[in-house]
């Protein structure tokens, strides 16, 4: 659809959040399209519901570069773009990336973590944030620079922890946070308000509505 940003998401699993970017996208006045989804796993389940809803998908099976992570890493881009694809969502991509993937796609490049980063980077964040007894847990929506889950952040939502929370019933409430807050930093970013400047992102959006009334920010 004319003036709409191409975006390519990329997964390696059930793909909740790269569900929650379509849904957002298929609104008409919402500012990108979901144009490719693509998966290091062959058997990933958000292809399945990806091509189910008409959405081109592609796999890059990075078992085939035998540790390449770059060779792995230039075939993905090849694909990207192929498919002129402008802005990259990673929503569950368990790739360790290279300088050379997140150089091609500086400031194009975003990120969803189940933490409030700078907590909590890596995996088993929810084990991690009841271990430490935090009060307060979240999820993060950063673009991507070469450190892992680094990069200037974007867009964050919180929860509360609970006392008697698990980590899956803490993981549901943070995953249905990620939800709202990955469509909404995906159209800043594709509209251009969200800028990196320096290790910050100016968002030239009116927050103090938002701020008020709920903890996703902006
Ligand atoms: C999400 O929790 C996301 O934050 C993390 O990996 C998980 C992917 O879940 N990076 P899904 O595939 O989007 O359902």
């Amino acid at each position: 659809m004319n003036g709409r940003k191409k975006v390519a998401v990329l997964i390696s699993g059930r793909g909740s959040n790269m569900m929650s970017l379509i849904a957002a996208a298929m609104a008409p006045d919402y500012p990108a399209e979901i144009a490719l989804v693509l998966s290091n796993k062959p058997d990933a389940g958000g292809l399945q519901k990806a091509e189910d809803l008409g959405i081109p998908t592609a796999v890059v099976d990075h078992r085939d570069y035998k540790g390449d992570r770059e060779a792995f890493e230039r075939a993905v881009n090849e694909i990207l773009v192929e498919n002129g694809i402008e802005i990259v969502a990673l929503a569950g991509f368990l790739r360790l990336l290279t300088p050379y993937l997140v150089n091609e796609w500086r400031d194009r490049m975003i990120n969803i973590h189940p933490a409030l980063l700078p907590s909590f980077k890596g995996l088993h964040t929810h084990e991690r944030a009841l271990d430490e007894g935090v009060k307060l847990h979240g999820a993060t929506v950063h673009f991507v620079s070469p450190g892992m889950d680094d990069g200037p952040i974007i867009a964050q939502g919180a929860v509360p922890v609970l006392d008697d929370d698990t980590p899956d019933a803490l993981a549901a409430r943070v995953l249905a946070v990620e939800h709202q807050i990955y469509p909404r930093a995906l159209e800043l970013v594709v509209t251009g308000k969200a800028k990196v400047k320096g290790h910050r992102v100016a968002t030239s959006v009116d927050t103090s509505e938002s701020a008020a009334n709920t903890l996703i920010f902006p």
